[in-house]
């Protein structure tokens, strides 16, 4: 058996899998499931910050309270308890249940009040915070360097009310993607988890109306993470995380050799089961011993751009390849 050992933020993990947000990591059970399964960490399903923003203002419209100042103060700030504490018990919860370490999420865009509870994470013991950061790049007033700012501003507040590690969720949507991971990780964020998977609208065009296309991601989604994971994984001090695509064993290995410290999984297990997590781990033990590498890290970075070998065929390179016919 080979050693799957890693670490991830500083956290020790039995082996690089993570379970990643969602409704399999929701509350203290579902992490449970994920852990006997085999999963070396787990990410919770996120609080997500218009979830409390909603509730506090339909619970206003519904007492008619509008215009009483202090009753939406007390109001907006108990519903936001509300949905806060039962997150927190599900945390506490989780990390009574269960020996992997249990990583709390929020899914935020603002650099707002939110911020004021994030130490809360930190005191029921969550052993680090993944900001899933949603930012969709639609408005025609805010240039690529404003909304670059956002993130950062967010990162440096949270920065200011807790210590554990820090994770960033983030899409792949920044026109100098290079130079802002740059900036993240001078800014000392703890991981960087790429790339955040965003529901897709589709239209149907027999009933003329938007629907909801494809949930869950396929393996083909996994090629836009393993670039830049290749391309980053030796420019940058923080770790990298795998999110998108990882349905199978083979998945898993191509990421840790470009340079992740981490892969998470979600699709595969909603589609499968929670036997992938075993699948995986059995897939990468053989292969590591196939190859004679008896520790994830004797292995992790071998494909990325810094080896000499392949530094420049995870650009242009490989474009070029693909297009004229040459394998
Ligand atoms: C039903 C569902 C719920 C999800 N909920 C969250 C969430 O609360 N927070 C989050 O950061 N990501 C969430 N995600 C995204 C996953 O964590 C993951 O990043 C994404 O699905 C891509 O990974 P995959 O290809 O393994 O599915 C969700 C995904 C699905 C399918």
């Amino acid at each position: 058996m080979a050693d799957l050992k890693t670490t991830y933020m500083g956290l020790e993990l039995k082996n690089p899998l993570i379970a990643a947000s969602s409704r399999l990591t929701g509350d203290a059970d579902g992490i449970k499931l994920c852990e006997d399964a085999g999963a070396g960490a787990a990410v919770m399903k996120s609080l997500f910050e218009e979830q409390i923003d909603y509730d506090s203002r339909s619970m206003m419209e519904q007492m008619e309270l509008f215009s009483h100042t202090d009753a939406f103060d007390f109001i907006s700030h108990s519903s936001k308890d509300y949905y806060i504490d039962s997150y927190l018990e599900a945390v506490e919860q989780a990390k009574q249940q269960v020996d992997i370490p249990v990583i709390a999420s929020v899914n935020c865009r603002h650099d707002g009040t939110w911020i004021d509870y994030a130490h809360r994470f930190e005191a029921v013991g969550a052993d680090a915070l993944e900001l899933n950061i949603f930012v969709v790049p639609a408005d025609v007033m805010k240039s690529g360097a404003e909304i670059e700012q956002i993130y950062l501003n967010i990162l440096k507040k949270v920065q200011q009310q807790v210590s554990i590690p820090i994770a960033l969720k983030i899409g792949p949507h920044f026109s100098g993607m290079a130079n802002f991971f740059s900036r993240l990780d001078e800014a000392q964020v703890d991981a960087l988890v790429l790339f955040n998977r965003f529901y897709k609208t589709d239209i149907d065009v027999e009933n003329l109306t938007t629907k909801a296309a494809g949930v869950l991601s396929v393996p083909e989604e996994s090629s836009l993470p393993l670039q830049w994971i290749a391309l980053m994984s030796d420019r940058l001090s923080c770790d990298l995380s795998a999110t998108t695509g990882v349905h199978d064993g083979d998945a898993v290995i191509k990421h840790l050799l470009a340079g992740a410290k981490s892969v998470q999984i979600c699709s595969a297990v909603m589609k499968h089961g929670y036997s992938v997590f075993q699948e995986m781990t059995t897939r990468l033990d053989q292969w590591m011993q196939d190859k004679g590498f008896d520790s994830v890290e004797s292995f992790r970075g071998r494909l990325s751009r810094g080896s000499s070998e392949f530094s420049d065929i995870w650009e242009r390179s490989q474009y070029m390849k693909a297009i004229s016919g040459i394998s």
